[in-house]
């Protein structure tokens, strides 16, 4: 590859929206490839063919995978998603890792044979690539069930012509994840005593996923450059931050992006009535009109949202802890989420308790999740930890203004207003206690009765903030460069 020209990129990931998807990483991995090729590179996608997935696609090849002393049949389709390029429609190349045995089930992850699982799907990509004749400089490789493909690249494939000279690209969006097995793994991986090391894929007695890939990627890049930061440390590290330490030097954070054109509320088909800076009045339409929808009576007061995975990681708890307080004030409130029954069944609980003041939908539901985006006022996200999270930059999108912790990518992406009333796009606080998050909502809402204009350019100053993916592509396309470069550095020594 020569410095400056276009660069070949497979993008790796266990969900891809719209094909499936459980959380962020599908979000990103459905917009980003987009963007990179919309910048003239040659990228194509590759995921695990779930049973859900039945759009329309065709047949490319197929092939043994080795997994044990077995060999289990790989069926590689593929399909085409589109993206924009000078004002034209372009296609890129979707491919799915088809296996009757391991991926014809309802679900996309938690089954007792995950290891096996995502094992064959690392082994199915990296055997897949003579196949389409495709030679990628860069595999873009994510989250846990993508490590093995690093450990395979480099302790096996590089041997081979066609292989030696890609590198790899490792991104932790959440590190709490980590596909933690046994060491009986090895046994599918074909792999032998020598990668279960300490230096190696060992952890704590067992095989790691996430571990295979921080360990023997080139680059290492995180969704934020605070969470970057926060993985070395004990606090955020999930028992990782000795060997990030360690590689310090090869971490990077690239805050993620969103797609500007699926969430626009100019132009959503999902929203009630669409809306733009320049007629931004129409914002409160989309707040009746939920209103009516969830069934709470028409009002101007605040009216808070949330739309979130229902786990511990988005810091409910907080919430939780002062609801009565909240609801006992001047406000609104609607929750749509599915997870954790805990959460499920304590936010009813309280639903019930208010039912003229709060509702909550147990549900995933991408229309309504829209709606509320653009019909609250406010919109809560005191997470725990927060790699770097989607909802504030959705919210933000549609002029809703987000109070969160300052932490991961809330922290890289949300200016409290009140250390900066010219700049501010929200209210941050810090120390994760209920009645620091009491405080923040407390002041959003302060300023939203009190100081109207003050509001009005919150909303203003939210709707005019970029956070397309144009300029993190940017930086990943410099990453890549750099992985290339590493990986070359290695062949010359080798
Ligand atoms: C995970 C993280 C979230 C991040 C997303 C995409 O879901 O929890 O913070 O935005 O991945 O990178």
């Amino acid at each position: 590859m020569q410095t400056g020209s276009k660069l070949k990129i497979l993008y790796v990931s266990a969900e891809v929206s719209p094909f499936a998807k459980t959380g962020g990483l599908a979000d990103v991995a459905g917009s980003l490839p987009q963007t990179l090729a919309a910048m003239g590179n040659d990228v194509r996608v590759v995921m695990p063919r779930y049973k859900t997935i039945k759009s329309g696609m065709s047949y490319v090849a197929d092939f043994p995978v080795v997994m044990g002393d077995r060999r289990e049949t790989c069926i590689v389709r593929e399909t085409e998603t589109n993206y924009k390029a000078d004002g034209k429609t372009m296609k890129m190349p979707v491919y799915f890792i088809d296996s009757y045995h391991y991926y014809d089930r309802e679900g996309i992850y938690c089954y007792m044979d995950d290891a096996d699982r995502f094992v064959f799907f690392c082994k199915a990509v990296l055997e897949m690539l003579p196949r389409i004749n495709f030679q990628p400089d860069v595999i873009h490789c994510n989250d846990w069930h993508t490590g093995p493909i690093c450990l395979l690249l480099k302790e096996k494939y590089k041997r081979y012509p066609f292989y030696s000279n890609m590198s790899a690209v490792f991104t932790i969006h959440n590190l709490e994840y980590q596909g933690h097995f046994s060491k009986d793994t090895l046994r599918v991986l074909n792999m032998g005593e020598d990668v279960f090391t300490p230096e190696k894929a060992e952890f704590y007695g067992g095989f790691n996923f996430m571990k295979a890939g921080l360990v023997y990627t080139d680059i290492i890049n995180a969704v934020s450059e605070t969470y970057a930061e926060e993985v070395k440390t004990e606090r955020y590290g999930e028992k990782m931050e000795g060997l990030l330490n360690k590689r310090a030097k090869d971490l990077y954070g690239i805050v993620n992006g969103i797609s500007y054109e699926e969430f626009n509320p100019a132009e959503d088909p999902k929203i009630y009535k669409n809306y733009s800076l320049e007629n931004y009045e129409d914002k409160k339409q989309n707040k009746y009109a939920l209103q009516k929808e969830v069934g709470l009576p028409k009002s101007d007061k605040p009216l808070i949202g949330i739309v979130h995975r229902l786990t511990a990681q988005k810091g409910l708890d907080l919430i939780l802890d002062v609801m009565d307080e909240i609801m006992e004030s001047d406000v609104q409130f609607v929750l749509l989420g599915l997870g954790d029954p805990y959460y499920e069944n304590k936010f009813k609980e309280y639903a019930e308790k208010y039912p003229d003041k709060m509702k909550v939908i147990i549900e995933f539901n991408v229309t309504l999740a829209q709606r509320i985006y653009s019909g609250s006022d406010v919109f809560l996200m005191p997470s725990r930890f927060e790699p770097c999270g989607l909802g504030q930059l959705i919210s933000l999108r549609y002029g809703t203004i987000p109070i969160v912790r300052s932490t991961g990518g809330l922290a890289d992406t949300v200016l409290d207003f009140n250390a900066d009333e010219k700049q501010g796009n929200g209210f941050t606080f810090t120390d994760y206690t209920s009645e620091a998050f009491l405080n923040a909502l407390k002041r959003a809402i302060k300023v939203y009765n009190q100081k109207p204009e003050a509001w009005d350019m919150l909303i203003q100053r939210a709707l005019e903030s970029d956070f397309s993916w144009k300029t993190s592509a940017e930086k990943y396309l410099k990453l890549y460069k750099l992985a290339v470069e590493k990986q070359e550095a290695k062949e010359k020594l080798a």
